[in-house]
């Protein structure tokens, strides 16, 4: 299906292989800066990730000119400020992310900051808000993930409101992004799977979207199908770097796919299930997939059923009764995040990833009012909000 009209858009240069992030200085150098502020968070400094991306700069005539480590979880406005305030103390010409989705944004809120030459981030909440042209900036992203090194958005928490803001506009897109799956083979298995998971939900949430195009589609398929061949692999074996790398890349193109088609009702969902209760991001949205799914099923049942096939492969997907493949296609997104608990204990429901009941209330209200639901194909009133809510609360 091709709609009568369509927008894609995408100007990030990837580099992207075993042993890549040897190109970061000639990189750098390329876009004319020689002094970079470092933007990352405690857990990928413990795991020794600055100190590589360091040895890649040294003598190369890039100086770092500051290094930021204490981003929080889910970033928070009071962060992105606090960075802000360094870089301009300390003379840096641009900016590198190094880290999963909470550094990214932290880096693409400061530069919103920085660009706009504002203390209020606020001022810029919500679509294409941003008008000044941003500071040289790039990615290196540490999780497989939340593609959020090629996407045109910035989920940022207030933490004074508890909730997430989400910022949009395509000013945002990092200048280059380098993906060496020597950055993602530190990461635990859990939080392997739970980012994985998120990459997923990009996918299959691009693939049911009302903005959906055949760009964003074919990005989402392929995605779908490394995600599923090669998770598995990189959670129980995190050392194997082909898995890593196809994991990274399958985590930038299913970015690529919802930067332009955007995501829908799960993530409305799991953006509140995070903002009130702190669930992770990942493992929010690999409980609320399924139900997603399935809400969704009445408008979308062929797109549905049509991702069986990279979901399971050719021969589940021309043994499977036409009639049937939208329901086989939840059944084995609902598996695979089965078979991910096995190996790395992602949770299942809402209960065991810590949500208590009496929060699911406040969780819909916040749900029905966020951004992602505008794309959804059929629109989210609390009924279904709370329904899902509910559905996906007990295993
Ligand atoms: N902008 C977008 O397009 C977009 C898309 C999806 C999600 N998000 C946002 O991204 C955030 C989540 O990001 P995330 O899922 O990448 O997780 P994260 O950035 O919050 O990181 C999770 C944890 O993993 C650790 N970690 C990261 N990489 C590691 C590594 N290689 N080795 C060891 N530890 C490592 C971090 O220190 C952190 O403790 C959420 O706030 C979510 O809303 C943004
Ligand atoms: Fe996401």
């Amino acid at each position: 299906m091709i709609p009568r009209y369509f927008e894609y858009y995408n100007s990030v240069r990837v580099v992207a292989g075993k042993h890549a992030l040897g190109r970061l200085p000639e990189e750098l150098l390329r876009l004319g800066v020689s002094r970079p502020i470092l933007i990352t968070d405690k857990g990928v400094v413990n795991a020794g990730l600055i100190d590589i991306v360091k040895e890649h700069i040294e003598g190369s005539g890039v100086t770092i000119g500051a290094t930021y480590d204490d981003t929080p979880v889910d970033s928070s406005i009071h962060a992105v400020n606090a960075v802000a305030d360094i870089y301009r103390e300390t003379g840096c010409d641009s900016i590198i992310a190094v880290g999963g989705g909470s550094v990214i944004d932290t880096a693409k809120g400061v530069n919103i900051v920085l660009s706009e030459n504002t203390d209020d981030l606020m001022k810029f909440r919500g679509n294409n808000r941003v008008r000044a042209v941003m500071k040289p900036f790039a990615v290196i992203p540490t999780t497989g993930g939340t593609g959020s090194e090629v996407t045109t958005a910035a989920v940022i928490s207030n933490p004074d409101e508890n909730i997430k803001m989400q910022f949009t506009t395509p000013l945002m897109l990092p200048d280059f992004t380098i993906l060496d799956p020597a950055m993602t083979r530190t990461m635990p298995p859990g939080i392997t799977a739970a980012t994985g998971m998120d990459a997923l939900t990009h996918a299959i949430e691009s693939y049911m979207s009302i903005q959906r195009n055949p760009v964003s589609d074919e990005f989402a398929f392929t995605a779908i199908r490394l995600i599923m061949e090669n998770l598995p692999v990189a959670v129980s074996d995190g050392a194997n770097e082909d898995a890593r790398l196809a994991i990274a890349n399958a985590a930038m193109i299913a970015g690529v796919a919802f930067s332009n088609a955007m995501v829908g009702v799960v993530h409305a969902v799991a953006h509140a299930v995070g903002g009130v209760c702190h669930v992770p991001h990942g493992i929010a949205n690999a409980i609320i997939l399924p139900h997603g799914m399935e809400f969704n099923l009445p408008k979308v049942r062929d797109a549905v059923a049509g991702m069986l096939l990279p979901l399971a492969g050719p021969d589940v997907y021309a043994s499977t009764p036409k009639k049937r493949r939208a329901e086989k296609a939840i059944e084995t997104v609902r598996e695979f995040a089965k078979e991910l608990n096995r190996l790395s204990g992602l949770p299942l429901c809402l209960e065991d990833a810590g949500v208590r009941r009496e929060q699911l209330d406040r969780v819909a209200r916040v749900a029905i009012n966020d951004g992602a639901s505008h794309f959804n194909p059929i629109e989210i009133e609390y009924k279904d909000a709370i329904g899902i809510l509910v559905r996906a609360y007990g295993a």
